[in-house]
């Protein structure tokens, strides 16, 4: 299965924390720490999560979870090592990826935005299903549904000791008949008096909540939904639990 990756997740890689910073991660890896409390008994002790990018996350998850961390980038497990070096990291593809061995949870995140059909994020699906241990849960967390997805973008900057930038971001819906959208990224990177600017474009998979429960079902999970913070204001949207029955 080909894969081509945005600039973000290689030659970029080492701006990824500006662009994405591990503070932002903390509420939301809160209330997903609390649904699969929630759902997983006996008490949930070990996680997998797919496409776990720079361990953001994962950083945040620390207190409560061991943690095994996928990701189909080297670059990307590279900065997770850095972060997290206490976890396990395995390189892989989340579509085919087959550790053996099953958790009390797994998790999905932003990176299932990266699977631009049905049947990539089903493959997914069935991924997350083998790894997670009868009375388990998978969390899938998509950033957008076809129902809610708005476009709209953003300018951003940051700076890291020598390492600072400028960027926007522009996400668009050139076809809405289709199952994707893109984000548009421009970045100015500057390193001293290094001024560079990148176009770095991320195709992503929009599909309907009805779409995404039809799939889960379909790889044998029990559905449901909870509430995750989106951003200062206490705006919230809804994400997928899937609790694997006990048989
Ligand atoms: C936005 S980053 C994830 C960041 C992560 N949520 C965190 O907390 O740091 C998206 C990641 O998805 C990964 N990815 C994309 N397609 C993948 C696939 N098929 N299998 C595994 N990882 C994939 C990329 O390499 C990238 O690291």
């Amino acid at each position: 299965m080909q894969v081509t990756q945005p600039l973000l997740y290689g030659d970029l890689v080492l701006w990824y924390r500006l662009i994405d910073p591990v503070d932002d991660h903390a509420e939301e890896a809160a209330a997903i720490q609390v649904a699969i409390e929630r759902a997983v008994e006996p008490r949930p002790e070990t996680l997998l999560e797919l496409g776990a990018g720079a361990g953001h996350n994962a950083f945040h998850l620390k207190r409560r979870f061991r943690r095994t961390l996928n990701d189909l980038s080297e670059a990307m497990l590279g900065l997770s090592r850095d972060l997290t070096p206490d976890c396990e990291h395995e390189l892989g593809d989340m579509r085919t990826l087959r550790l053996g061995r099953q958790f009390d949870a797994v998790l999905i995140h932003d990176a299932i935005m990266y699977l631009t059909n049905e049947g990539d994020v089903r493959a997914a699906a069935e991924t997350a299903f083998a790894h997670t241990r009868p009375g388990g849960a998978a969390v899938f967390a998509p950033d957008a549904v076809r129902e809610t997805f708005q476009e709209g973008s953003e300018t951003f900057s940051a700076q890291d000791g020598v390492r600072s930038m400028r960027g926007l971001d522009w996400s668009m819906d050139p076809d809405p008949t289709d199952d994707t959208f893109v984000t548009e990224y421009v970045f100015l990177l500057r390193e001293g008096d290094v001024v560079s600017l990148v176009h770095d474009r991320h195709i992503e998979g929009l599909f309907s909540i009805e779409t995404w429960r039809r799939i889960l079902m379909g790889v044998g999970c029990d559905v449901a939904t909870f509430k995750r913070p989106v951003d200062d204001h206490g705006e919230t949207d809804e994400i997928f639990i899937c609790r694997r029955p006990e048989r």
